[in-house]
């Protein structure tokens, strides 16, 4: 039997590498996908080989990530519960997708991850794996051996698989930082600065706010202060640059799919502050009504995505309605960045709807006596009923 096996390289993933050998027999092909992870990829080859695999696979799909799955977020001002920027969740399909691409190269039976029974990505992963190549076998060692983490520590130790104390869950991409575990368990307890590493606290930001001007070019970001940037570097550079001020930390108690509660941290430093100015434009541009129902539109998208429904057909049908929308969305915002608050200060744009000849205090154009009669027929039926019920009483 032949695996392609989600290979982070910590010690999930490279204790089930060895385990799929050593139970199954297996053949394994590690594949590890860049999606802007702070790691030593030759490092992570070198750790699979080691621990058997027979074929390993780096993959950088930073660009696709950004292109194929963040612009799509930032369009539709994904954020589950109002806080959470879906780091984690939108690079699910994608890794998931190089695995089975790697798989059905390889001539692979089954496709493997290191998920646990408990969590939302073990859903994005299966669903992935099941819409994508529904022949291959899915295998999550973690769900179905009931791998612990007391008895991991000690197979690695065994087998010569290097262990970091690790006291919490991180996972990484260029979209954000998720972190849970340890104290974190305890939603009364506040994150300690340890477990924070793109941001500083707002304590410590600069006294000096910094002021930016973001380009968007049909709804998705193309410049900063007028210079342009290559999608994976803005993102890298508003990280750097927002989470220096302190913007981007959440704090939330989670909905899981499944129906759990947990207790997740992150650090979201660019989305905050994309999402933020995104949003922003959208009021500048869109009718009321577009930007009403969009609002619903983006509510469901996120939670789909969330949920690991990257591959329902109800999610491509919501960004062709979001794309419709978004040609407008271009223009330039003036964001502040001040002790942890991301601040819209200005915004234009040639597709504005702000009229200042209609708006202004100090001029005549708009013809006031024109609300004389729209209120009266505005507020007819309401004016009625209350009129109705007061006269009743
Ligand atoms: N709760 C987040 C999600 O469902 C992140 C999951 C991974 N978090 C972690 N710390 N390993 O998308």
């Amino acid at each position: 039997m032949r695996v392609a096996l989600a290979y982070s390289g910590g010690l999930d993933t490279s204790v089930i590498l060895k385990l799929l050998q050593e139970r199954l027999g297996a053949e394994v092909v590690t594949v590890t996908v860049n999606v802007g992870q702070p790691e030593d990829f030759n490092a992570i080859e070198a750790k699979a080989y080691k621990l058997g695999a027979i074929k390993h696979y780096t993959i950088d799909a930073r660009r696709e990530f950004v292109e194929g799955y963040v612009f799509k977020a930032i369009k539709a001002n994904a954020l589950y519960d109002n806080l959470y920027p879906l780091s984690t969740a939108l690079a699910r399909p994608l890794i998931a997708g190089k695995v089975v691409e790697v798989a059905l190269k390889e001539g692979a039976d089954a496709v493997a991850h290191g998920c646990t029974g408990k969590g939302n990505d073990q859903i994005r992963f299966d669903l992935a794996f099941k819409s994508l190549a529904p022949h291959l076998k899915i295998i999550a060692p973690v769900r179905e051996w009931g791998l612990t983490r007391d008895w991991e520590v000690e197979y690695a130790l065994k087998h010569g698989i290097p262990v970091k104390s690790k006291v919490y869950s991180i996972d990484e991409n260029l979209w954000g930082r998720s972190i849970e575990a340890g104290v974190l368990e305890d939603p009364m307890v506040e994150p300690p600065e340890e477990v924070f590493e793109w941001t500083v606290p707002p304590s410590r930001a600069p006294d000096k706010p910094e002021y930016i001007e973001i380009g968007f070019e049909a709804g998705v970001p193309t410049s900063v202060n007028g210079e342009a940037m290559d999608p994976v570097e803005l993102i890298t550079y508003l990280n750097k640059l927002a989470g220096a001020h302190g913007v981007g930390r959440v704090d939330m108690i989670e909905n899981r799919v499944i129906g759990l509660k947990s207790r997740e941290v992150y650090e979201v430093p660019a989305a905050m502050t994309l999402i933020t100015a995104h949003r922003d434009l959208e009021r500048l541009v869109l009718t009321k009504r577009a930007y009403d129902f969009k609002e619903i539109v983006d509510m469901e998208w996120a939670k789909l995505v969330y949920q690991g429904l990257w591959f329902e057909p109800l999610r491509e049908a919501l960004d062709a309605f979001i794309d419709s929308v978004e040609p407008p969305v271009t223009g330039t915002v003036r964001v502040k960045l001040y002790k942890g608050g991301v601040y819209v200060v200005g915004r234009s744009s040639p597709y504005s709807l702000y009229d200042h000849e209609l708006i202004s205090y100090f001029k005549g154009s708009f013809d006031q006596r024109l609300s004389i009669g729209f209120i009266e027929l505005y507020g007819l039926q309401a004016v009625k009923a209350y009129r109705k019920k007061a006269g009743l009483a």
